[in-house]
Order: C-alpha cells, then sequence, then structure tokens
C-alpha cells in the first residue's frame, strides 16, 4: 500500500550518518542471528525492489542452513561472511523468458489491478516485443542480469538503515553456486552476506571509506 510518510520521518542527517556507518563487512559475528522480524522486513526490501516492466525475472534464495553455508563457502573461494553472517542471499536472474512467463505476469498484473486481459493487451505486446528482441539480439541475459543489482543495492541500504551489517560479493564461482543450489533455469550472479560485525577482528571495521573525489564522480549540468 502506497502511503505518504508524515510520520516516521527518517532525518536527513541520519541516512547519512547510516550509509556511512556501512561498510563491506569482513568479519561477521558468527553468534549474532537476525531476528524473524528484521529478516521479514529485509525480504520485503528485495520484493519491493523495481525492475525492469515489473518483470522480476529473478528470485533470491536465502540461506541460514550451516551446512549449505559450508558448502558455498568453497565457491565464494573461502571468503569467511559466507559461514559468519547469519543470512546469507543469493541473487540469481533467470537465464531466458518466455512467453508463458510474460502470460503469467499479465495475469497477476490484471488479478492485483482489477483489470481486464484486454486492457492489458498493449502491454503484453509490448512486453512480448521487448523480450523476443532481447532474445534474437542475444542480450536476454545480459538485460536479465542486470536487474538483481537494484535489488541488492536496497537490501544494502535497508539493512544499513536498521543497523545490520552487509556484504555485496562477486567473489565466488557461479557455476558451483548454481551446482550447489540445483539452479538451472536461474544462475548466481551476486550474493549478500549479511548480519552484525565483528568490530575486534575486522581489519577493515576501522578504516576510512575510500571514495573518488565527489566533483570527479558526479557531473552537474
Ligand atoms: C558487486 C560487488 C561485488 C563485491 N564483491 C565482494 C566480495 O566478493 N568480497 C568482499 O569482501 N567484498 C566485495 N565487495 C565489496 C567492495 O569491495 C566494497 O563495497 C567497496 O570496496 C566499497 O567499500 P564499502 O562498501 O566498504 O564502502 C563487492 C561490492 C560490490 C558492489
Amino acid at each position: 500500500m502506497k502511503a505518504v510518510l508524515e510520520k516516521n520521518k527518517i532525518e536527513r542527517e541520519t541516512i547519512l550518518e547510516k550509509l556511512n556507518w556501512r561498510y563491506a563487512v569482513k568479519k561477521f559475528d558468527p553468534a549474532k542471528k537476525i531476528s524473524e522480524s528484521d529478516w521479514e522486513i529485509l525480504e520485503d526490501a528485495l520484493d519491493l525492489a523495481p525492475s525492469s516492466m515489473g518483470l522480476q525475472a529473478y528470485k533470491f534464495i536465502v540461506v541460514t542452513d550451516q551446512e549449505t553455508k559450508e558448502k558455498l563457502k568453497p565457491a565464494a573461494y573461502g571468503q569467511t561472511q559466507i559461514t559468519d553472517a547469519s543470512h546469507v542471499v543469493v541473487f540469481a536472474y533467470k537465464k531466458t523468458l518466455t512467453d508463458a512467463d510474460i502470460d503469467q505476469y499479465i495475469e497477476r498484473v490484471a488479478k492485483v489491478r482489477e483489470q481486464t486481459r484486454e486492457s492489458l493487451e498493449a502491454f503484453e505486446n509490448s512486453l512480448k516485443s521487448a523480450v523476443s528482441q532481447a532474445i534474437e539480439g542475444g542480450y536476454i541475459e545480459t538485460w536479465n542480469s542486470r536487474q538483481p543489482y537494484i535489488a541488492l543495492g536496497m537490501l544494502l541500504e535497508t539493512a544499513a538503515l536498521m543497523d545490520i551489517d552487509a556484504t555485496p560479493m562477486e567473489g565466488f564461482d557461479a557455476a558451483k553456486v548454481n551446482e550447489i543450489l540445483g539452479l538451472n533455469d536461474y544462475s548466481a550472479v551476486a550474493i549478500c552476506a549479511l548480519g552484525y560485525r565483528d568490530v575486534e577482528n575486522d581489519w577493515l571495521a576501522s578504516l576510512p571509506k575510500v571514495r573518488m573525489p565527489k566533483d570527479e564522480l558526479i557531473q552537474r549540468i
């Protein structure tokens, strides 16, 4: 439900404080777990991420099972965040799209917005044409594999606002991760480990952020 957020307004200073507080944690405290109620909010952040044409051609595999984390760790070149973090999310994009996927999506739009299928015909046709162009042009995987990064960004920001630590990760062998998780139609493109930092044992915890000079990074016209 869309709402005008008058109450619970987040102070501007708080946002920047939290974004400066977050960093890509190298060492999580394995004893600290994210509560179920907090985790639900983080899952909602994933769900609420925008995606190209609203298709959500991806899925998020949430791993809390320690045995599975142990299997994933070598596929992520031994990075300890995988086994120490409370939750690990694997972002997997759908390798291709079919008319059936689009039909399913259109059905959902019709149902949620109480519209007829007929009234959505132009939208359906534009979707089908965009998808078939992407398949014929050989860029469907490029297109689909970019989408989960938007959800990754939203997850990182939401976690920071909730004082939850997170590490975005691309340092892993996707083929191995796909095999461990039994992914066929989908392929892992990014991982996010979430939990709580182990300040004393994380070499990065006390180091300042390194960023480009803002005027080089941002061009204002
Ligand atoms: C797409 C992506 C992949 C990354 N992969 C890894 C990784 O595999 N392991 C890791 O420790 N950090 C990883 N990082 C963290 C970056 O090194 C880090 O975000 C960057 O140095 C900026 O620092 P900060 O996030 O601490 O501010 C990744 C970040 C992004 C956005």
